[in-house]
């Protein structure tokens, strides 16, 4: 069956996904992105971050301001997730193997107590903070002991059972994706149809009974929170959808019930009562809300939904200081202020999803995420030392460091990364105690880590790497059959194109990923196979008056040559104007620039100007101010490839020649910069 590329979900999934896949030749040319496969050796460490200098603000052309990365934080950081995949990868497919193993039925209809309609199908969960009434001689009704959970709450399994089932469907499904072993696909579709259709097992489309109260006659808004976590199910079902085996039954089938269960969600008494939580319960509610939106294709109404969902609760649950106010009222205040932060991040990803910046929507008083999450900060650093209000159940540090990991990509701020650094040895204390939480916070990083690679992208794209759409005829070679098709695919689509320069197009890094490819054809020929494929590529293009930062790699007749580490046909020409002079002692080139100094305070003439040696590895920075592009007439297959299509400048491409990136006299892409601004040059220069 051909791959085809069903929904907008689908292409967000494989875009991030695949992004983890496929990285940077961490050495400089010649080199293809090799593949990432699971390995057994663990490497949780973040790796050298410290060293990233991650992004400098710079003025363009017009003078507007504009962040930009820069490529060494770039190449660090795709280093960091390389590692953070491993480790994900490696812990996803033994979860997946737990997932498989495990035969015994998840089902609503095995609880030992009925709820009060008498129905097994309909789902119940205990109030988790309900107690026994001791003013009354029957306890009932219980009542409110918040931060104190009750152990009955763990009489009936319903909850976990959910849990379960949506925490192993997501890990069946990741574990097909990565590694495209149908078993994984048939398991996930058992245990949907066991939870979901099953006339025996079934749960019904309702949590009427959820977060139950003993003594009373329907369950309590709160339990609307034990379903939040849906959305690991509906992010896997796009990515299962690819396997042939896939019964579209299941899909018919979960679409009814999810729309069923959506109209229970948004119309019933506990479910609006629920949505008018001002706390965490508000915040996942409005994040269970959106998956379903999306999952039924209801996108013009998502996108309402989470204007407004970002509004309430950022305008109202955040204070000017970023103390979530509503959390802090809790005698548990520090894991609800973090729990409600990994809602509104939820959220924002839901917002970005639909265009909408929430990560740096400011409600009427400039309350924020972000300054919910700098609101914690201080108070991490210092062992919870000074937190304003009680707090009974300490200060947890792993998932406060994972929000850090997401704020430091999303905001940039090198302060994220000084805490992640030191916070570092507690979560692994943590991690090593293995607490039903830190199981639970894989699956979240999991899912988080997908999230932060996209919003990686989200940064990127705009800067000097661009993604370039295109359409080949791609051969597998009989050699590589034994891979799966995927890998066959990224490993000749690498092959043809990393470090090749597509004219007018730009340097090709590497595969970004593959949207879709046909059935293979086998060529009885030479016994290759070939599938159209349709595919993105990372291409390094700045843009004219882009400002970047390398090194002076030599200086020759023409002027200064400079380096990116993986670029080096850059140079900047010393014939633009009459401040450039040679040094034939040094044999380097020299930047004259005007003393600002007066006159009269000179010591000599030649104190008129500031001298800029362009020694080699000076690092510097500098404006590009032109390209070019040379058929340098490469007799390398195939040279000629048509029908090429890019979405990037929406033009067909046709005809256009893909010529080896090597350092030859021609070169077939070259930058040429300038530094002749205040600012520019030599980035250890001290201008005042
Ligand atoms: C399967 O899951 C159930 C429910 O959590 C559990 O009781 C049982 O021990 C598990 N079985 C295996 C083999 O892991
Ligand atoms: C690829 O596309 C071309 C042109 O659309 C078509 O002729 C050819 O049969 C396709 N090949 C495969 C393997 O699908
Ligand atoms: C690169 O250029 C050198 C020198 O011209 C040549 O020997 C080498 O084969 C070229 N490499 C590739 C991959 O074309």
């Amino acid at each position: 069956m051909p791959l085809v590329i069903r929904s907008r979900t689908l292409i967000i999934l494989i875009v991030v996904i695949t992004f983890l896949y496929v990285f940077w030749p961490r050495e400089h040319r010649q080199q293809q992105c090799p593949p990432i496969r699971v390995e057994n050796e663990l490497n949780s460490e973040l790796g050298p971050l410290i060293d990233a200098v991650r992004s400098t603000i710079i003025t363009d052309n017009k003078g507007n301001q504009k962040v930009y990365l820069n490529a060494k934080g770039y190449i660090t950081f795709l280093s960091v997730l390389r590692k953070q995949h491993h480790t994900m990868v490696h812990k996803l497919v033994k979860s997946a193997e737990w997932a498989l193993g495990n035969n015994s039925v998840y089902s609503v209809t095995l609880k030992p107590q009925l709820p009060p309609s008498g129905d097994p199908h309909d789902y119940m969960s205990l109030g988790r903070y309900y107690w026994p009434d001791p003013t009354k001689p029957d306890g009932l009704p219980y009542i409110r002991k918040d931060g104190y959970p009750n152990p009955e709450f763990f009489s009936i399994n319903d909850y976990l059972y959910l849990r379960k089932m949506f925490r192993e469907v997501q890990n069946l499904g990741f574990a097909y994706f990565f590694t495209y072993e149908e078993k994984y696909v048939e398991k996930a579709m058992a245990r949907l149809k066991e939870w979901f259709l099953d006339e025996k097992t079934k749960m019904n489309p309702n949590l009427n009974y959820a977060g139950y109260r003993k003594g009373e006659a329907f369950g309590w808004k709160a339990g609307v929170l034990d379903f939040h976590q849906v959305f690991r199910i509906l992010q896997v079902i796009p990515l299962l959808r690819n396997s042939h085996l896939w019964d579209p039954e299941i899909e018919i089938g979960l679409k009814t019930w999810m729309t069923e269960y959506y109209s229970w969600l948004t119309t019933s008494t506990i479910g609006r009562a629920e949505g008018k939580s001002v706390n965490n319960h508000g915040t996942f509610y409005d994040v269970q809300a959106l998956f379903l939106l999306d999952y039924l294709n209801r996108y013009d109404e998502a996108k309402t939904f989470v204007l407004q969902a970002l509004q309430n609760r950022i305008n109202d649950g955040i204070l000017p200081t970023g103390q979530q106010h509503y959390e802090t009222d809790r005698p548990t205040s520090w894991f609800y202020s973090v729990f409600n932060l990994q809602g509104l991040f939820l959220l924002a990803e839901r917002a970005d999803h639909y265009g909408v910046d929430g990560w740096h929507y400011e409600g009427p008083s400039g309350q924020s995420i972000k300054k919910a999450v700098d609101f914690l900060l201080p108070y991490a650093l210092n062992d919870g030392k000074g937190w304003p209000v009680k707090n009974i159940k300490g200060f947890e540090m792993n998932d406060y460091v994972k929000l850090l990991e997401l704020s430091y990509i999303i905001y940039g701020d090198d302060k994220y990364l000084e805490a992640i650094e030191e916070l570092r040895p507690k979560t692994k204390a943590e991690q090593a105690v293995g607490s039903k939480m830190a199981h639970w916070e894989d699956n979240y990083l999991c899912n988080i880590a997908l999230l932060s690679n996209r919003l990686l992208w989200t940064c990127l794209n705009k800067k000097m790497f661009i993604l370039t759409v295109l359409r080949d005829t791609i051969h597998i070679q009989p050699y590589d059959f034994h891979k799966p098709k995927y890998e066959a695919l990224t490993d000749e689509i690498n092959r043809i194109y990393a470090n090749k320069v597509i004219q007018e197009i730009g340097l090709c890094i590497c595969l970004f990923d593959i949207l879709s490819a046909s059935e293979e054809v086998v060529h009885y020929g030479n016994g290759a196979s070939y599938a159209n494929v349709t595919f993105r590529l990372v291409v390094f293009r700045p843009f004219i008056g882009e400002i970047l930062e390398g090194t002076v790699s030599s200086n020759t007749a023409e002027g200064v040559k400079v380096t990116l580490g993986y670029f080096d046909d850059i140079l900047i020409p010393t014939n633009q104007d009459d401040k450039w002079k040679f040094d034939h002692e040094t044999q380097v080139w020299v930047r004259l620039w005007d003393n600002i100094i007066p006159e009269e305070e000179w010591e000599s003439v030649e104190d008129k100007y500031l001298y800029m040696y362009m020694d080699k590895d000076l690092p510097i920075r500098f404006r590009v101010i032109d390209e070019k592009f040379t058929d340098v007439g490469t007799k390398g297959p195939p040279p000629k490839r048509t029908g090429m299509k890019t979405s990037s400048s929406s033009t067909i491409l046709s005809n256009k020649l893909i010529i080896p990136f090597n350092n030859t006299k021609q070169v077939p892409y070259e930058l040429i910069g300038s530094i002749a601004e205040r600012g520019l040059g030599a980035t250890v220069w001290n201008w005042s």
